[in-house]
């Protein structure tokens, strides 16, 4: 089994979901999170995923990032049923194959750029100057070259989200997660991410992007909405309109919150 089938030998899809579903026991509730979710993403496409707060979007995103495990159905990743790998061996799937960025960037506190980035590089066993070169090739790559002994911080939003592009990107991965990664930033360094993001996606990364923002959203060739862990629709971005957008990301009703400060 050869998990880090990047090259043109694989035919399999990279990410490959047959009816999955996710139930969160609470106490005696239980909450269907995903409810029966279909989903095949191709090597090198560019994908956002939509719906309202509390659709199943985090929950979808953790499990095709192996952070989670579906209830029932299947999720096979670069061909592989990854139900059949142990633990250990998930981890180190998730290490190579997949780079997360998060809205509020999970960057470790009182820890460099060039340190947060060499963590996943340590987990894989690469260390000493190698690691050092290949930390600092990422953070270049996301032009923080400059910043590279600076805490958290000491950078500004924009930046601490450069360097967890950087931690993500640093092993290589075949894909990136991305939950809401502008959410937290000014339009101007959400702009820079989201040109990031581009590049890396034509540099053959399959990017998944969940966001509330059509901006963000229409960079991706390809949008998925959700509501109530369902699929509602899987169409080109391009064929999507405003309005469509708009009531598909629950949008009307995140703005309504806003005017009365919930
Ligand atoms: N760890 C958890 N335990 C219990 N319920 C959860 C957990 N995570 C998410 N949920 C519930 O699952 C549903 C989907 O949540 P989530 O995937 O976070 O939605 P979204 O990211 O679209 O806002 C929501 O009803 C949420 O409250
Ligand atoms: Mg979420």
């Amino acid at each position: 089994m050869r998990m880090h089938s990047s090259g043109p030998e694989s035919n399999a899809p990279v990410i490959e979901l047959q009816n999955v579903t996710k139930i969160y026991q609470m106490g005696r509730v239980q909450v269907h999170a995903l409810r029966g979710v279909s989903l095949i993403i191709e090597r090198g496409e560019y994908v956002a995923i939509i719906g309202a707060s509390g659709s199943g979007k985090s929950t979808l995103m953790n499990i095709i990032g192996l952070l989670d495990r579906p209830t029932s159905g299947a999720y096979r990743l670069n061909g592989v049923d990854v139900a059949q790998l142990g633990k250990g061996r998930l981890a180190d799937v998730r290490n190579r194959e997949i780079g997360f960025v998060f809205q509020r960037f999970h960057l470790l506190p009182r820890t460099t750029a060039q340190r947060q980035v060499e963590l996943p590089l340590f987990y894989a066993g690469v260390r000493g100057k190698v690691a050092k070169r290949r930390a600092l090739d990422a953070l270049m790559q996301v032009r923080l070259g400059e910043r590279v002994d600076h805490r958290p911080d000491e950078l500004s939003g924009g930046q601490q989200q450069r360097v967890a592009i950087a931690r993500a990107l640093v092993m290589r991965p075949s894909i990136l997660l991305a939950d809401e990664p502008t959410g937290a930033l000014d339009s101007q360094t959400g702009r820079e991410v989201l040109a990031l993001f581009r590049e890396l996606n034509e540099a053959g990364i399959t990017v998944i992007v969940v966001t509330h923002d059509q901006g963000v959203a229409s960079q991706a060739q390809r949008i998925v909405a959700l509501r109530d862990g369902a699929i509602i629709s899987d169409a080109p971005s391009r064929t999507i309109s405003s309005t469509q957008f708009a009531s598909a990301s629950g949008d009307a009703a995140h703005h309504r919150f806003q005017e009365v400060g919930v």
